[in-house]
Parts: C-alpha cells; structure tokens; sequence
C-alpha cells in the first residue's frame, strides 16, 4: 500500500466523525460533535481488546509509534495527526507492516481527546516534538498549553505518565511552567525537571534530523497523581 491509496472518504461539505480501515477521522469545525459516540478502544473498528492503549499526539509520519507497535504488542497503540498527508503514511505503515495494534486520528489533538477520548482510558501519552510556534506572538499555537494538559490529565489512568519530547529550549521552558505546577502531575524528574537522554525511548523523524544537526533533546515526564 502506498500512502496514495488512501483516498479521503468525503469532502469537506460531507465531513463529518468517521472510523474506517484503521483511521479515525475527526474533522476540524463541525457544528455538533455530539452526533458521533466513541464505542470504546476494544469495539471491533477499532482494537476488539482490552489491552492498555498509549497514545501518541502529533506523530507526523509514525515513525516512532510504528516502531513501538512492533516492539510492544502487550498495548495498544494511537497515532494523533492533523495533516491527512501525513495520516496517509501512517495508514501505508499500518497495512505494510500489518500493525493490528496501530490506528491513526486524523484530527488535532485537543478536539478529539476533549469530545472522545473517556476518562482514564489511557495507559500512557506520549508528544514527540509538538511544533514549537518559536515567535512570541505564534505562542497560542502551542499545544502544550493548559487545555490540553487538563485533557491528558483527565484522560490519563492513575500513575499513568505523559512525555513531552522537544528540541527546542523555550518550548521546553513552557512545558516545565505549564505541567509542573498542575495540580494532580508530578514530575519524574528533578529540577530542572527534565533529562537530555531516556534509554530505549526510540526515534522519531525529527529525533533523527535534529540529532544530526546536534541538537540536545529534552525529555519531559509527569506522572498522573491524585490531586
Ligand atoms: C514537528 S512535527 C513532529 C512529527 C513527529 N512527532 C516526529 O517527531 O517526527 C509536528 C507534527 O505535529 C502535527 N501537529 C501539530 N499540531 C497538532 C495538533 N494540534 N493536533 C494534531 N497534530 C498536530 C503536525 O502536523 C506535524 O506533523
């Protein structure tokens, strides 16, 4: 299968909550997002069992969730994406590899874990280098902002860990300010509450690019406490 050989299942004037052949669609702007209930990771569509689900926001080609798939098969896996471009690999790699514990969204991360996604309902979370919108004014488009943290909070099962994965330094700086003070986190790391190595973390695309260019990689984990 190419990426190609995905074609999208209606057009914009159609759009609306879908789950076909491994992908989930959640299109952005819908007037009702009620008109669509998640069935649950183990309904058939979707995994048909209970294993514990890890979900990985902004996964771009599913480099590093592919990867993670194949090296755990014990849970199951969700790719979050935005771009269909990108969504369309992950769905090649799916079927490539037959990676039956492996679905992609093709949605933005905040929108669907707020309408969909239950309450601790998941294993682990896991952001591997969000954009990090450098210029000030962009700061808005960050999505590790108090929003999201909330949702990864509420969705998080008890003791159940986010990482955050960045190059970027000011990115880093925001994620300290936004998830060590939340109530109900708590660091895995010590002042300055992150680490430049995580041993048998596995590698994304940008992992690779910007260790080529010799940038330090900052790892983020907080861990889902009772507030
Ligand atoms: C810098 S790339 C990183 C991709 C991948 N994690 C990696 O490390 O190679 C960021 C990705 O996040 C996606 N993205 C950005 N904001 C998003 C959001 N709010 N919801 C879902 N995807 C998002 C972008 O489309 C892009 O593919």
């Amino acid at each position: 299968m190419k990426p190609k050989d995905l074609k999208p299942p209606f057009t914009w004037d159609e759009r609306h909550v879908l789950i076909q052949d491994r992908v989930w669609y959640v299109p952005d702007y819908l007037s009702d997002y009620s008109t669509f209930t998640f069935p649950g990771w183990a309904h058939p569509d979707l995994f048909g069992n209970d294993k514990p689900v890890c979900i990985e926001y902004c996964c771009g080609n599913g480099t590093w969730i592919a990867a993670k798939a194949v090296e755990h098969p014990e849970y199951n896996w969700v790719a979050v994406e935005k771009q269909f471009e990108r969504v369309r690999k992950v769905w090649s790699k799916i079927h490539n590899d037959s990676l039956d514990n492996l679905i992609v969204v093709c949605g933005e991360a905040c929108l669907t874990t707020q309408h969909y996604v239950p309450d601790a309902s998941v294993h682990a979370v896991y952001v591997n280098f969000p954009d990090p919108w450098p210029k000030e004014r962009h700061a808005k488009h960050r999505l590790i902002r108090a929003p999201f943290v909330e949702q990864i909070h509420r969705v998080l099962q008890p003791d159940g860990v986010a990482t955050v994965v960045t190059d970027d330094t000011t990115y880093s700086e925001m994620v300290i300010r936004e998830m060590a003070p939340f109530p109900g986190l708590r660091s895995l790391y010590t002042a300055p509450y992150f680490s430049t190595e995580l041993e048998g973390y596995g590698t994304s695309f940008f992992d690779t690019l910007w260790r080529e260019k010799g940038r330090l990689i900052r790892y983020h984990q907080y861990q889902k406490i009772k507030r």
